[in-house]
């Protein structure tokens, strides 16, 4: 996919510098051409040399190496890339390119480009919330930089929180994004439901689920990025809304039916809510006091949502995806849940707790379609929904074989 494409990694230092070196495989495979320029402080994190080896090409990090500035090696360096992407972009780097300065090589390539700059920030915590680092990303994104992440997580430095730099696979991911046809799904409609759904028991309490949302959300995300019109029915989650899509708060499964109904006529739908499929069968006004050490509550069944939209009719979207959330035997349970929900294609995951996958951030999936079932290796669920949005691309509009 990146095959002729030219990508200028600049690595500054942080510990988690070394990923780098599994983005630069990750880009080779994928046929682009990667030069590197490591700053003074990413040389005490990895050597030029396993980046070199890794690259098959010459490391950049001096600027005033006589025998590449004679011939302007900074400007060429910009000139001769079709991406510029800063990995990790430690709150130094950023502040630095806020300000416009230019020291070193790194900072004086990124001031003297005019190609597209992707940033990966790094670092700890409280320096991400810093307000000076708040104001430099908010700065470095009013001039079209894209900044990638980061997530929340353990840090090498012992603490938990948002700082922790996205794994390579979701650089190359955005990466991929970047130099695909943006325009594949122009003109067309797609309808996603996400997230769990929450049935009232009485005013306080609530019939809930595991779902995190992560992977509705990031298909939305992939669905606006090649162009669709996309509406995103949500049940209740953390996930951020998608920008670009139409969101719709829900709360229960019979107010996501209505939400995707209004939302009809689409072109494609991708139901990943894991809806509940019980409801209360009395909802009560008041909260349910404690008066009996046994409490026996009714339940009566939701509308499924997927079935119902896969129904032949005039407003049937043309492609109905559907998830199949197993905890064993997946793929086999994705073929039948596929017959039995009436849909096109449907992705079987393992929601079991060993497999990390409600809450997580990677997955690993069955793909069923009415020719067969192929098994994904497992990847980030921005990963998934990438290859997913580009199969359904492919439905729509073929991309011509390249040479
Ligand atoms: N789904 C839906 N409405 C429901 C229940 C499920 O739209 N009331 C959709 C989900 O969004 C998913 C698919 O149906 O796309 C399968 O959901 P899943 O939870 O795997 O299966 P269920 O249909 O609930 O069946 P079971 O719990 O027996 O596996």
């Amino acid at each position: 996919m990146l095959q002729n494409k030219r990508i200028l990694l600049i690595i500054s230092g942080g510990i988690a510098a070394y990923k780098c070196l599994e983005l630069l495989r990750l880009l080779r495979e994928q046929g682009a051409t990667v030069r590197c320029i490591l700053t003074k402080s990413a040389t005490e994190f990895i050597t030029p040399l396993s980046v070199a080896t890794l690259s098959g090409e010459k490391v950049y990090g001096d600027l005033f190496s006589l025998t590449d500035e004679y011939g302007m090696g900074h400007i060429k360096l910009s000139r001769d890339a079709d991406l510029l992407v800063v990995v990790p972009a430690t709150a130094n780097i950023l502040a630095r390119m806020a300000q416009g300065i230019a020291d070193d090589l790194a900072t004086t390539v990124l001031l003297a480009t005019n190609k597209k700059v992707m940033a990966v920030p790094s670092m700890n915590v409280r320096m991400w919330e810093h307000a000076a680092t708040v104001s430099n990303i908010k700065t470095l994104q009013g001039r079209g930089v894209e900044i990638l992440g980061p997530n929340c997580g353990a840090m090498a430095c012992g603490e938990y929180g948002e700082g922790r730099m996205v794994e390579p696979t979701e650089i190359l991911t955005a990466i991929r994004t970047h130099f695909s046809d943006n325009s594949r799904l122009n003109g067309l409609r797609a309808l996603v439901t996400s997230g769990p759904t929450h049935e009232p028991i009485d005013p306080v309490r609530y019939i809930a689920n595991r779902s995190s949302g992560k992977q509705g959300h990031a298909i939305a995300s992939a669905l606006v990025r090649l162009g669709a019109e996309t509406t995103l029915v949500r049940g209740p989650t953390n996930e951020p809304d998608p920008d670009g899509a139409k969101v719709i708060r829900v709360e229960t499964a019979c107010e996501m039916l209505k939400a995707c109904k209004n939302a009809l006529p689409t072109d494609i739908a991708v139901c990943a809510a894991a809806v509940s499929d019980w409801r209360i069968k009395k909802e009560t006004s008041q909260k349910i006091k404690k008066e009996n050490a046994e409490l026996t509550l009714s339940l009566k069944e939701n509308p499924d949502i997927l079935e119902l939209l896969s129904q032949p009719g005039n407003e049937r979207p043309r492609l109905v995806v559907g998830f199949a959330a197993e905890t064993s035997d997946v793929a086999e349970k994705a073929i039948s849940k596929r017959g039995k929900k009436g849909c096109d294609w449907i992705i079987g995951n393992d929601v079991s707790p060993k497999s990390g996958t409600f809450g997580g951030d990677t997955n690993q999936v069955h793909l069923v379609t009415e020719t067969g079932s192929e098994s994904w290796p497992k990847m980030s669920k921005l990963e998934v929904a990438d290859l997913l949005v580009n199969r359904i691309a492919d439905q729509f509009r073929p991309q011509a074989p390249t040479e």
